[in-house]
């Protein structure tokens, strides 16, 4: 965590502390998670000073349990800190605490569970079929890239086409999988590697296509730009991912995997859309009709700035 992370969480567990002493939330039931929870509990190890702030901020001790808040959960602390009037809460600290997203534990366990397959399309993603059925490029040197490529559903369908394809994922049990289901189908044309998003090196004018499939692109990440300069003129990116409004059906969606409107766009202003949707339709995880995004993104060689 650098210096201002810290320095967002800290003051975002003072608007948790704000809730709590006009009892807006209680601190057992809303109890935050993620950084904001982290600098709760290094706080409580300076007993002292903890002990004397709570009573002269609440007069009384305030506990801390550590109890596991689902994203929903923290949506709904969030929202009601957000009512009571606190308007500079900062929403990717909130939002985007969900550790169990990014946690690559997590997802090993999940590819390894024979049972997650009865939540998961296993077949590509339809947006990304009919799109490249329509735009039926010529297999040939035509280059794809698979961010965050999961089991490598899209990439095989891909590499199966003709397409050279080359995916990465930071699960090593994805990629395993990946690999496995490359030999079976003897797809030289198809390489994976495991690599995070932030180290990956996307290299310069590289890829006809890049594709990313249910992960969430954050804003304010270096990776953006170098996904932008990664294209080729005139490649495309084409996403796809659940919609804010999604979190507010049935389903147990994490916040931070999710777009607001027009998000997409605005996270790649050098390119230019051809595709900005927001259907319901079933998602590839969950398998639930919910509302989505998709994207499709054109890069033109004027139009892609500098490195930041
Ligand atoms: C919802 S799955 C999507 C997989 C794939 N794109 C698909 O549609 O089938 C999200 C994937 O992101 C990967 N992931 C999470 N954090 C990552 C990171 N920082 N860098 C690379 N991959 C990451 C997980 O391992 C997981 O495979």
């Amino acid at each position: 965590m650098n210096y201002d992370d810290a320095k967002n969480s800290i003051s975002q567990l003072q608007h948790f502390f704000t809730g709590i002493k006009y009892q807006i939330i209680d601190n057992i039931i809303h109890h935050p998670q993620g950084t904001i929870r982290n600098a709760w509990e290094i706080y409580i190890i300076h007993t002292t000073i903890y002990h004397d702030f709570c009573h002269a901020t609440f007069g009384r001790y305030i506990h801390y349990i550590p109890t596991t808040v689902d994203d929903k959960g923290q949506l709904c602390v969030y929202n009601k800190l957000k009512n009571f009037g606190i308007n500079n809460l900062n929403e990717t600290v909130w939002l985007l605490a969900s550790e169990h997203h990014s946690s690559l534990t997590t997802w090993d366990n999940y590819y390894k569970d024979s049972k997650s397959v009865l939540t998961f399309n296993l077949h590509a993603n339809r947006f990304l079929k009919a799109f490249i059925e329509k735009y039926n490029p010529p297999s040939d040197y035509f280059k794809v890239l698979d961010i965050a490529m999961g089991r490598g559903r899209n990439s095989i369908w891909l590499a199966r086409k003709g397409y050279q394809v080359v995916g990465f994922d930071a699960s090593i049990e994805g990629i395993q999988i990946v690999k496995y289901q490359a030999e079976r189908f003897n797809l030289t044309n198809l390489q994976s590697y495991v690599a995070s998003i932030e180290e990956f090196s996307f290299g310069l004018e590289q890829w006809d296509l890049v594709v990313c499939m249910y992960f969430p692109l954050i804003n304010q990440t270096s990776y953006l730009r170098r996904i932008e300069q990664s294209l080729k003129n005139e490649g495309l990116l084409i996403v796809e991912g659940f919609h804010w409004d999604s979190l507010s059906g049935e389903h147990r969606i994490p916040t931070g995997v999710t777009y607001r409107t027009n998000a997409i766009p605005s996270l790649f202003p050098n390119l230019t859309t051809i595709v900005n949707e927001e259907p319901v339709d079933y998602s590839d995880f969950g398998n639930e009709m919910t509302k989505l995004v998709r994207y499709v993104g054109q890069k033109h060689h004027f139009s892609v700035s500098r490195v930041n």
